[in-house]
């Protein structure tokens, strides 16, 4: 399973990046916000650090001005991925950008109907969105269950991204599925090390050990 980070935050990146933790990286409109930065700036910041594919999301709803943006922002670095919505001209996009051999991340995706169109448009990644769904009383698990299914039911070659990803579970889940791709926040990565028999269990190794009167070095 591949871990793509979900942030435009260049620290925390690195943190994970140095632990050989991130195959990729993925932003949105609203993460470039909260980054306070420029995206073509921190884009490129992002693409020098990570080797894997950075996705870089398209503001224009419309498929000749989304082309536009898409191959503007694929001039960045050699990694990036062309995020575009999925969209009728989402979908028109992605197939001119997959035809010109980029990297398209198709993202909003809330069906398998959806899903079907983005393999068919030649999408390298397709972004099912589980926390959206599960807020709406939706099982997002369930879809990217189905997806796998689908997907290798017809041999289709775009990867499984699972994205609005919200705790540690949805990450484990979509392991168990085969979801190719989990995009998470860094602090629902770093929470994957925690466990309360960890912090229990060391706590009294350390008691245990001061009362040995030893040191190790
Ligand atoms: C990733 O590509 C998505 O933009 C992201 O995972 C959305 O997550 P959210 O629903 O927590 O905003």
């Amino acid at each position: 399973m591949k871990f793509f980070v979900d942030t435009a935050d260049v620290a925390a990146i690195k943190e994970l990046n140095d632990l050989g933790m991130v195959d990729g990286v993925t932003t949105n409109p609203s993460l470039i916000l909260k980054s306070g930065r420029d995206i073509l700036e921190v884009t490129k910041e992002i693409c020098d650090m990570v080797s894997g594919p950075v996705s870089a999301e398209v503001v224009a709803t419309e498929a000749k001005a989304m082309i536009a943006e898409g191959l503007k922002l694929a001039k960045i670095a050699p990694n990036i991925a062309i995020k575009v919505p999925l969209t009728w001209d989402g979908l028109t996009a992605c197939k001119a950008f997959a035809s010109e051999g980029h990297m398209v991340n198709v993202t909003l995706c809330f069906s398998a109907a959806q899903a079907i169109l983005a393999a068919k448009a030649g999408a390298s990644f397709i972004s099912p969105f589980i926390g959206r769904l599960d807020d709406n009383n939706i099982d997002g698990i369930e879809l990217i269950a189905d997806i796998r299914t689908i997907y290798d039911n017809y041999d289709f070659k775009t990867e499984i991204l699972a994205a609005s990803i919200r705790s540690v579970n949805h990450i484990t889940d979509c392991a168990k599925i085969g979801a190719d791709v989990i995009t998470a926040p860094p602090a629902v990565i770093k929470a994957m090390a925690s466990h309360v028999l960890t912090d229990r269990g060391l706590d009294q190794f350390l008691k245990d050990w001061a009362k040995t009167g030893q040191s190790i070095i």
